[in-house]
């Protein structure tokens, strides 16, 4: 048996790493194994300025732990208000990699967000000229549409208009949890891509609801029917150049996640590699968790490979059930399975 696998260094296309305590706290986790992240920008305030996104950065890098090798691809939150020039600018500099959109009120920190799509046409236009990449939390916010729907709607009713409106515009759907979306992703030959968390490969919905709540598997895009999961594992393993991996890591204290209205977010970082190199070579598809990981990433934001390599070394991991911060615990996600890879 194998006993060891070797990728080029990984990457995180969707990665939440807050700010101040937290920030430094949950870092390495992301830097021990990560060359690059896409940062989100759903800080309270967001980030939506170029130089909100500078002074952002600069907070990322001062935080870094010693001798760490990471850089932070920065995003733009896009509000109904932003500048075009404003952010061809900062697309020009090569501050941000992307933009994101968060519908209004879709998710944690994002009522800021876009309520009205055609107020941000000129954004829109502008990044499709430029090749700026749009990065989208694809959920519509109605509340006459069921959660566990409001992805699929959100493509019919949102997505593909905009796309159908600037065809050039390039556009990553964040953290799907939908057949539809696999479907509509695979339907398109270039422009749209689509990044899949780790624990979406691994829970669906009665990990939540069945035999008590458990809030720790509470996240935005919810997790849907099994059906929906085996979706996702069959785009994330087929090593299909469309889908990479994009954790959405996204640490809460549990004191937040443990209310009576809880926080959104599963926190993956410090464990992703151990569970994705199991759920790949559950599928028989260990040679293909380098293009997700590694590979498929960087071709569509027209990025360079990384060099270097990690190798996974089949040895049981140990994690510890929570990270201690200055803000209090923040638990690791379970994934409900024995794990054999130690990145
Ligand atoms: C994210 C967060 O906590 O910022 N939560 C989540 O459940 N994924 C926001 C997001 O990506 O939707
Ligand atoms: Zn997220």
């Amino acid at each position: 048996m194998t006993q060891t696998h070797t990728i080029r260094r990984p990457d995180d296309w969707h990665l939440h790493l807050r700010d101040g305590d937290m920030l430094r706290a949950v870092l390495p986790a992301t830097t021990e194994h990560f060359a690059r992240a896409i940062i989100m920008p759903n800080l309270v305030p967001p980030v939506v300025t170029s130089a909100d996104a500078r002074a952002y950065r600069d907070r990322i890098l001062a935080a870094l732990p010693e001798s760490a090798d990471f850089t932070p691809l920065m995003t733009l939150y896009l509000t109904e208000d932003t500048d075009p020039q404003d952010v061809a600018e900062a697309h020009a500099s090569g501050l941000i990699t992307a933009v994101k959109l968060y519908p209004a009120g879709a998710t944690t920190n994002s009522a800021s967000g876009v309520a009205n799509f055609d107020k941000v046409s000129a954004v829109l236009e502008k990044m499709a000229e430029i090749g700026l990449p749009l990065c989208t939390h694809g959920e519509v916010t109605d509340s006459a549409i069921d959660i566990f729907d409001r992805e699929a709607v959100f493509i019919d009713r949102v997505l593909d208009p905009i796309r159908r409106r600037h065809p050039d515009l390039r556009v990553v759907m964040e953290h799907i949890t939908t057949s539809q979306a696999v479907d509509y992703v695979r339907s398109v030959d270039a422009g749209l891509g689509a990044t899949i968390t780790t624990h979406h490969l691994v829970i669906n919905r009665n990990h939540i609801l069945a035999g008590g709540i458990k809030p720790h598997y509470y996240c935005l895009p919810v997790a849907k029917r099994e059906e929906h999961r085996l979706a996702l594992r069959s785009a994330a393993t087929s090593g299909d150049r469309r889908f990479f991996l994009g954790t959405d890591s996204a640490p809460h204290t549990d004191a937040n996640k443990l209310l009576p209205c809880g926080c959104a977010g599963c926190f993956t970082a410090p464990n992703t590699l151990s569970i994705l190199a199991e759920v790949f070579e559950q599928d028989s598809a260990l040679a293909n968790l380098e293009a997700f990981t590694s590979l498929n990433g960087p071709a569509f934001y027209g990025l360079p490979l990384n060099e270097d390599t990690l190798t996974l070394v089949r040895d049981m991991p140990a994690f510890p059930g929570h990270i201690d911060t200055p803000d209090g615990p923040v638990t690791i996600f379970d994934p409900d399975m024995p794990l054999h890879w130690t990145a």
